[in-house]
């Protein structure tokens, strides 16, 4: 049995597979239609979600199996210890999925439970985005030809961004303003990635990085629980004002033939401005639309290892 609370423990060979492997579900669904007939995945929720949610549940109905939607603040995760809930849920289901707040979290249900759990966006890392945007990238040639450049904040979608990619040799560069430790996502083997990795480096400066872009990517400058809190209006506002260069707009990618890629949701005028969503440049639709089939990779590979 093998969890995915990230991408790190997993081998340059077992991504390829999942990847490999999503793309053959994409391309012929039906064959897969009873893979994971009679199995119920558990999809734990602390945070608001669209696409994991609707990915999830859709994978486990047209593999055959069925998701099971938990809003954490009305289960009684809210009443009792996370290890006590997920033990009992692991008796009743066959995988888990979760989104939390925080990674700590994940790790107590980890602990706590005898199937995989797969972590659906935490501070730290978001797996499945990742896994997305690679299989996203995959269906325009050789990703290992490909330059992917990540322009914003460094967040949970550009750590795990990092992570896939060292792995699997893809280029990035990720164009964000200077990392300090005490951010809510920062990640010490990330930083070391980034130190020290061929593939993966780092530039404050987004115009340069660009330049040889054939995928620019960018994702909310604001986690998703703070963007409508009135607490942080300050904070926020102060981010927004330090972000804009970061802004992909039809100045920024003037002349450039790149692909844009969003992972959603879209604060538009803030990361992205509304035109550059419905360029013909864009594949945010496709790329969310993948959440789908990579999800059925990702939960093929995880039943196989339990199996
Ligand atoms: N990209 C993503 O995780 O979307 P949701 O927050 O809607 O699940």
């Amino acid at each position: 049995m093998r969890h995915i609370p990230n991408l790190k423990d997993l081998t340059t060979a077992e991504l390829e597979s999942i990847l490999a492997k999503a793309a053959e579900i994409k391309a012929n669904p039906q064959e897969f239609r009873d893979l994971l007939q009679g199995e119920s995945l558990a999809m734990i929720f602390q945070k608001t979600s669209t696409r994991t949610r609707v990915s999830f549940e859709v994978a486990m109905t047209e593999l055959g199996g069925h998701g099971i939607y938990i809003d954490w603040q009305t289960s009684n995760f809210v009443l009792s210890g996370i290890e006590y809930e997920t033990e009992y849920l692991s008796r009743n289901v066959s995988c888990i999925m979760a989104r939390l707040l925080y990674h700590s979290d994940l790790t107590k249900i980890i602990a706590g439970s005898q199937v995989p759990v797969i972590n659906g966006c935490c501070e730290l890392y978001h797996p499945c985005q990742a896994l997305t945007d690679v299989l996203t990238m995959m269906e325009y040639g050789d990703i290992s030809s490909a330059h992917l450049v990540y322009l914003g904040v460094q967040n949970n979608v550009s750590n795990s961004l990092s992570i896939l990619c060292d792995k699997l040799g893809i280029k990035l560069t990720l164009a964000t303003p200077e990392v300090t430790d005490n951010g809510e996502s920062f990640d010490i083997d990330v930083q070391e990635i980034i130190r020290s990795s061929s593939f993966v480096n780092h530039t404050t400066e987004p115009r340069d990085a660009i330049q040889t872009a054939d995928f620019v990517y960018t994702d909310t400058w604001i986690d998703m629980q703070y963007f409508n809190d009135p607490a942080h209006e300050t904070e926020k506002r102060a981010k927004l004002e330090q972000m804009m260069p970061y802004q992909i707009n039809a100045e920024l990618l003037n002349g450039l033939s790149c692909k844009i890629m969003h992972d959603m949701p879209i604060h538009d005028g803030f990361e992205i401005t509304p035109d550059m969503v419905r360029d013909p440049r864009a594949i945010i639709f496709q790329q969310a639309e993948n959440r789908l089939h990579a999800q059925k990779g990702l939960l093929w590979w995880v039943y196989q290892q339990a199996s």
